[in-house]
């Protein structure tokens, strides 16, 4: 059975109609062949796009050229107001900065102080799902991973749960701003400026300031924590007592709390997503689903999670298939010629791993769930090459480490205790809001196992 996968438009429509289509939904506003291209050219009157799809392209802008190739500053118009001047958003030297304080406390090592409290939030998921199925019952699984997660940032970042009343109000404030705000990544690539998501809206305005107050309170008090000596070691503590080691600065809490809104909204939102997917993928391939369940029987501590393997492999197949970033967005600084097309200073180039993890020049069967493909040699070159869930270079996610111990983990922890099977007649429709997520959720059956 191929997972769902959105509907391609014809390969020739008028520019009105890709606008119509584009607003709907940024992936089936796409046509098929794009699936099996190198390059492509999106012509709109006001600005061009490009999509790089070749890997050898894709790593010169990512990986061997990326200060030719900083973000564009649209990313940042819709942003900015919850954002501020986060790592996620900055270019050249602040960025550069802001990446020296943040890596280490994302390092292999410090990992795993951060797993016992993925360890929590993972009982705490598994109590609530339990309770809520009781003998058996369709659930929602999207609004109980996005919850999750958000359990894990907290936890992990300030050592609260998400019942915690301010980590609570800004779970909830987000939600609110997810709704004014659908899309994250991809303002750059909007053919019409008249099309751009009401960047600005007071409302929006209005609750990511709300986000800010909250957060701020959170982060003053850490400050004050870590002055006083009393500070848990958690990643709020170990990112805000980190020096710049080129210039001896630690973050002032104004910069912190941008990073802190970050964390936050990239942190759970992916992952959230990720989750939501793989169950829907164990839903529907069963032997996959046992094969877990099985493994998670020798989960017995948070250290644990380097056992699992399978999961591992399902979870890896389902960033193949479902990025929650599907396409990622750079500017050119200068003329450049890319595969020998000309292409103009400020044009905006769209790298979507959406299309590279499906390429069907590839990889074998690309729109297949095969997690048996990550054990064969055979895959190495298509994995090495066309498969980026969390871009590549320097600006690659810190979170990836933190992001591949926790879904395997939430993942293991939830099938070993409650069985998923597909809702007949509620299959998903992959759409991309801020993370690719299903058009009317990710409903299934779940009892206990
Ligand atoms: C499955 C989960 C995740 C996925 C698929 C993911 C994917 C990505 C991708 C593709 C980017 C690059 C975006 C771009 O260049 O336009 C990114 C950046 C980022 N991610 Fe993640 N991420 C995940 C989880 C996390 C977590 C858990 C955290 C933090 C706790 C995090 C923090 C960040 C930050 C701060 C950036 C900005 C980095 C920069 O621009 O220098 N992410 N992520």
């Amino acid at each position: 059975m191929i997972p769902p996968k959105p509907t391609s438009r014809p390969n020739t429509i008028s520019l009105w109609r890709y606008m119509q289509l584009f607003r709907k939904d940024i992936l089936s506003a796409q046509p098929e062949r794009l699936y099996g291209a190198w390059m492509a050219e999106f012509k709109t009157p006001f600005f061009r796009s490009y999509l790089a799809n070749d890997p050898e392209l894709v790593r010169q802008i990512l990986n061997e050229r990326p200060k030719d190739f900083p973000k564009s500053d649209r990313i940042g118009e819709g942003l900015r107001p919850l954002l501020g001047n986060s790592v996620f958003l900055t270019n050249g030297a602040t960025w550069e900065h802001q990446r020296r304080i943040i890596d280490p406390a994302f390092e292999k090592g410090r990992l795993s102080h951060s797993l016992p409290a993925m360890w929590d939030a993972g009982q705490a998921m598994v109590a609530r799902v339990t309770r809520m199925i009781g003998t058996g019952q369709e659930i929602e699984i999207e609004e109980i991973t996005s919850h999750a997660a958000a359990d894990v940032i907290f936890r992990t970042l300030f050592s609260i749960p998400i019942e915690n009343d301010i980590a609570s109000a800004v779970f909830h404030e987000f939600r609110r701003y997810q709704r004014a705000q659908p899309i994250l990544n991809l303002a750059a690539f909007v053919p019409l400026p008249g099309w751009m998501p009401r960047f600005h809206r007071a409302d929006t305005k209005r609750a990511a300031k709300r986000i800010r107050s909250l957060i701020t309170d959170l982060t003053q008090k850490r400050m004050q924590a870590i002055n006083d000596g009393i500070a848990p070691d958690d990643l709020a503590t170990r990112i805000m007592t980190t020096p710049d080691l080129e210039t001896g600065e630690t973050f002032s809490v104004d910069e912190m709390v941008d990073q802190v809104a970050i964390f936050f909204l990239a942190g759970h939102e992916t992952s959230a997503s990720a989750l939501a997917w793989a169950l829907y993928l164990c839903a529907t391939h069963p032997d996959w689903q046992t094969a877990i369940a099985e493994e998670a029987k020798d989960l017995n501590t948070p250290k644990d999670v380097k056992r699992l393997i399978t999961s591992r492999d399902v979870f890896r197949e389902t960033l193949r298939l479902y990025p929650p970033v599907p396409m990622m967005v750079r500017e050119t600084t200068l003329p450049e010629t890319l595969r020998k097309r000309a292409i103009p200073k400020a044009a905006q180039l769209v790298i979507s791993p959406w299309h590279l993890h499906r390429h069907t020049r590839l990889w074998e069967n690309p729109d297949a769930f095969d997690p048996g493909r990550w054990k064969m040699p055979e895959s190495k070159p298509s994995i090495r090459d066309a498969y980026m869930p969390f871009s590549s270079g320097p600006r690659v996610c810190p979170g990836a480490g933190f992001a591949m111990a926790e879904g395997p983990l939430l993942l293991s922890m939830l099938l070993h205790d409650v069985a998923v099977s597909p809702v007949p007649g509620k299959t998903p429709e992959p759409v991309a809001h801020l993370t690719v997520r299903a058009k009317d959720g990710i409903w299934l059956k779940a009892k206990p196992r």
